[in-house]
């Protein structure tokens, strides 16, 4: 066939690098809605959900029946059952209608309810929802800090420059896992340096991942996975009760956590039982409220591809980080996986979340170049800071992040690699040579950087574990280091631990570690006039981006 020139052209767009596929529901390829999807229902006697979506008690599995117990308040259920599913639609954008007054009414409704609502929201009105629904007042944003060769002065650095930037959380994870405790510290000291108050957390395997938070060598958790089918639960050997357990044992320890789930993990694993996306996201959100869990991380996040791959995928991701914040969760909307070759599909696809704004508008945007992500790659990276500085300042949008000048950045970062130096050698850990700090804090990615003697970092690492080292020799090994003002900042954050306010819904930290949370500075939007508005010193910092004619000098 004679091909034109106009689809040849077209044909070599990166958009069509991508992935589609039409609408499968038998193999769950279904976004919002599938033919094989429950129709909402609840029966109560006794005090007791008897039914829920169509099946009896007695048909319940594992999941049906967390929720029944656990995530529906039985004493709403029959009356926000009996309001219209379009009613509360027409709720959630009325500007009339308070926050508190929806979340009470959805309080009492049934997850296949809840997907119905969503099916009856556009993606400007699922905007306007989350715009009123989010729990914090102010969004926030979370980075994530990695790179490939699991270097830890690199990760101090980065971690320095992301909470520089803005980032209020920063999560690191590493090629080699046995790195995790000099993953964990050089996160945690760098963070401090960057801004005072910023969260952290290293995503490992569930024990060492407890164990590092009961050290106090992170400050919070994230990677607790849901999924809305019993099979697929089951075969990661979990359990809605084991997850539950592992919630309260976060807890005890005054740690915050929340737990991830997202569209497109029960079709990737392949057990979606004909469901849709949205449908078993739900579930997902309905166990994570059971087990007490303050906040999720979810908008399909790591399964990205699956629902960026059929008809209406991304209304879908926003209808689930709604539906999170309906249930009264804290939101981290995910934008955290690279999932299209397109520039304009990936920042499209983060509009939904950084207009109305979220809780974290990432969960996970990639502080490093993207080659360093060891999380396979986020939607942003290092080298589309500019861009998105320029996109808060265009829209007046507060995006999380803030322009910073070249000379603070290498401040921060020097800083930064010198105290991990410090700090591993006043602890017998393994060496930090002048060479490397000094490539660290001038690099863009580990390819600028020098390469470290594996072996000794992780017999380092294991160190940290059998002589039980602690967020508190930390302390002390800043504090008789000459770093004193980090000392206090890392102290400060172990006591955020005793103290436990930073466990409430939606909590970050100011730098002068004063919690922002959904209690003690909720969501107060009602319409034009209320609700947080880009304005005064914020304002003027998000004008301030480099590159930028100032009228002064002409
Ligand atoms: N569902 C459940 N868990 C997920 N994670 C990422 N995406 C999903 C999802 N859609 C979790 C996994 C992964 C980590 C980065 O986040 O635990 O290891
Ligand atoms: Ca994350």
């Amino acid at each position: 066939m004679k091909r034109s020139k106009r689809i040849e052209a077209l044909d070599k767009r990166p958009v069509n690098l991508d992935g589609y596929i039409h609408e499968w529901p038998e193999m769950g390829f279904v976004a919002m809605k599938s033919p094989y999807d429950p129709k909402p229902s609840v029966k109560v006697s006794n005090g007791v959900i008897t039914e829920l979506d169509g099946k009896t008690r007695d048909e319940f599995d594992f999941i049906d029946q967390f929720i029944a117990d656990y995530a529906i308040d039985i004493e709403r259920a029959e009356k926000s059952m009996a309001t219209p599913s379009l009613d509360i639609a027409r709720m959630i954008v009325d500007i009339n209608v308070s926050r508190k007054e929806i979340v009470d009414l959805i309080s009492g409704i049934t997850p296949a309810k809840m997907a119905e609502v969503m099916n009856h929201l556009n993606v400007v009105e699922l905007m306007m929802g989350m715009q009123k629904i989010r729990a914090r007042k102010m969004p926030g944003n979370q980075a994530h800090i990695t790179n490939l060769k699991d270097d830890p002065v690199q990760l101090a650095a980065d971690a320095a420059e992301g909470a520089l930037r803005g980032f209020a959380e920063e999560e690191t994870t590493m090629g080699v896992a046995r790195y995790a405790p000099l993953s964990a510290m050089a996160l945690l000291i760098g963070s401090q340096i960057g801004r005072p108050g910023v969260l952290t957390q290293c995503s490992a395997e569930e024990a060492t991942e407890l164990e590092l938070g009961i050290r106090g060598l992170t400050t919070y958790a994230e990677t607790l996975s849901v999924y809305g089918t019993e099979k697929v639960f089951v075969d990661g050997d979990d359990t809605p009760y084991s997850k539950a357990f592992l919630n309260s044992a976060y807890a005890s320890r005054g740690l915050k956590v929340r737990f991830t789930s997202g569209a497109g993990s029960e079709v990737l694993m392949g057990y979606s039982e004909k469901k849709s996306m949205l449908y078993l996201e739900c579930r997902c959100l309905y166990v994570t409220k059971g087990a007490g869990s303050q906040g999720i991380q979810n908008g399909s996040v790591s399964c990205i591809g699956i629902p960026g791959s059929v008809p209406g995928g991304i209304r879908e991701v926003m209808s689930e980080n709604l539906v999170a914040a309906l249930l009264g969760l804290e939101v981290a909307s995910s934008n955290d996986q690279s999932f299209s070759n397109s520039d304009m599909r990936r920042t499209a696809r983060t509009m939904l979340q950084f207009l109305p704004g979220t809780d974290f508008i990432f969960s996970g945007y990639a502080a490093e170049p993207n080659y360093d992500n060891m999380f396979a790659g986020s939607n942003f990276d290092a080298e589309d800071f500019d861009d998105y500085n320029v996109l808060q300042r265009d829209m007046q949008v507060d995006g999380g992040l803030r322009p910073v000048t070249e000379e603070e950045v290498i401040r921060v970062r020097n800083k930064a690699a010198k105290a991990v130096q410090a700090v591993f050698k006043y602890l017998g850990l393994t060496s930090v040579s002048d060479e490397q700090v000094e490539a660290v804090t001038y690099a863009h990615g580990s390819k600028d950087t020098l390469s470290r003697d594996v072996t000794a970092d992780l017999m380092s690492a294991e160190d940290v574990l059998k002589r039980n080292i602690t967020g508190v020799d930390v302390v002390k090994a800043l504090a008789e280091s000459g770093y004193e003002d980090v000392a206090s900042s890392v102290l400060n954050m172990l006591k955020q631990r005793v103290v436990g306010d930073y466990m409430q819904t939606s909590a970050i930290l100011d730098r002068n570690f004063n919690v922002l949370s959904g209690v003690n500075t909720p969501n107060d939007y009602m319409g034009p006039g209320t609700g947080y508005r880009v304005e005064g010193e914020r304002w003027e910092e998000i004008k301030n981006i480099p590159h930028i004619i100032d009228p002064k000098d002409i």
